[in-house]
């Protein structure tokens, strides 16, 4: 479906390329591609959208190197449109094995079909029409556009975000929506009036060949005096890299009720964190109170609840918080030193055993709880193994 834009946001749109156009950026980019850009890879030198296509998609997530002989297989087997979209389904997954993200390859044979059943099989040269169809994003209708009609279409894959993000320092993380925004009006606004295909596969030449992610050749590259990042000494921290996810926190209250010699374990389900080690019975209705400001009787009472199945309690005492760090999230614990007045007879106590204090050291335990059980017993032995 064709987007509506606004007259409003178009003539925005039209005054900022206007204020950031820059002829002589493209006459650098194309005058580069010219002499020290690729010319030999198989799907330049031809004006077959069909063929243009086919390597914009196999090159959407894959290296020139990886698709080169797909590229070349593929075409024996589906030498054209009509033969692509009258193949049966397994036959052009069969083709794209081993390449990766076959929902490139699903999408292309429905293009396919799309472009015969609507265009006669011929690609249309409208950016905005390939767009529409199926495993075409914005950035590859422009390139087969640019490449297969000439057509003044603006690219923006991840290797030209980072070429803009150098030169104009941008200080975003291009992710993000407004960021792109940014960068589109760049690549809108800097667009040359003749010659798209030096100037588009030159923006792809100068992202895989000089101003790459690491070790960027930048003495050789053309637009290095007007390049920001160059300027200030920034090319190793742009693009902004993707902000990490703050890690998320839990917390949990650990009861280590104790019976004589012995303390209450529990067997921990065999999926999920701790799958089939043993650990501590938990609390979480005690966790959420992280300032120490626990509501004295509340917490007894809980507590007595809780461990009513295994005795009537005897004492509680509150141990030092602690916290440990897993890859995908700190847990904070609560710890509680609980005595059983007596102890019940094991009816109703599935999942849990009284444990020999003395045998913890060879219990498979999680880090934390042996961390805590340390703590509470004193036994240099109980670091040595476990979990
Ligand atoms: N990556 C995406 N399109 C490309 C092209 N036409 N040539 C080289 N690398 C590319």
């Amino acid at each position: 479906m064709k987007k509506v834009v606004g007259v409003q946001s178009i003539v925005q749109q039209k005054n900022v390329a206007a204020n950031l156009a820059d002829p002589t950026f493209s006459a650098a980019v194309i005058s580069w591609q010219k002499q020290h850009g690729r010319h030999k890879l198989p799907w330049q030198n031809t004006r077959d959208a069909y063929r243009i296509w086919l390597s914009e998609i196999m090159l959407q997530q894959t290296q020139v190197t990886a698709v080169i002989p797909y590229y070349t297989r593929f075409l024996v087997r589906f030498p054209d449109i009509a033969s692509l979209a009258a193949a049966p389904a397994d036959q052009v997954m069969a083709h794209w094995s081993g390449l990766g993200y076959y929902s490139r390859a699903r999408n292309l044979h429905r293009c396919a079909q799309r472009i015969c059943a609507e265009y006669g099989g011929v690609f249309p040269a409208d950016p905005e029409l390939l767009a529409d169809l199926p495993g075409i994003g914005r950035s590859t209708a422009a390139a087969i556009s640019a490449f297969a009609y000439g057509t003044r279409a603006a690219i923006l894959d991840g290797n030209v975000k980072r070429v803009f993000c150098r030169i104009f320092g941008i200080d975003g993380y291009p992710g993000e929506k407004p960021v792109e925004q940014i960068l589109w009006h760049r690549a809108e606004a800097l667009l040359p009036a003749r010659e798209m295909e030096a100037y588009t596969q030159g923006l792809m030449d100068l992202g895989a060949t000089l101003c790459t992610r690491s070790r960027p050749s930048c003495a050789s590259c053309p637009l290095a005096q007007r390049c920001i990042a160059f300027a200030t000494n920034r090319v190793d921290q742009l693009p902004v890299r993707k902000p990490k996810k703050a890690i998320p926190e839990k917390h949990t209250a650990m009861l280590v009720i104790v019976d004589r010699n012995q303390v209450l374990l529990e067997q921990r389900p065999g999926i999920g964190i701790w799958g089939g080690l043993l650990s501590l019975p938990e609390l979480d209705r005690l966790a959420p109170d992280r300032d120490g400001s626990a509501d004295q009787a509340s917490m007894q009472a809980a507590v007595t609840e809780a461990i009513a199945p295994f005795g009537p309690l005897a004492s509680c005492e509150r141990l030092l918080p602690f916290s440990h760090g897993f890859t995908h999230f700190k847990l904070h614990v609560s710890p509680y030193r609980i005595t059983l007045a007596r102890r019940l007879s094991p009816a109703g106590q599935i999942n849990h055993v009284w444990y020999g204090i003395e045998r913890l050291a060879q219990a498979p335990l999680p880090a934390p709880v042996r961390k805590l059980l340390f703590a509470v017993f004193g036994e240099a032995d109980l670091l040595s193994g476990g979990a």
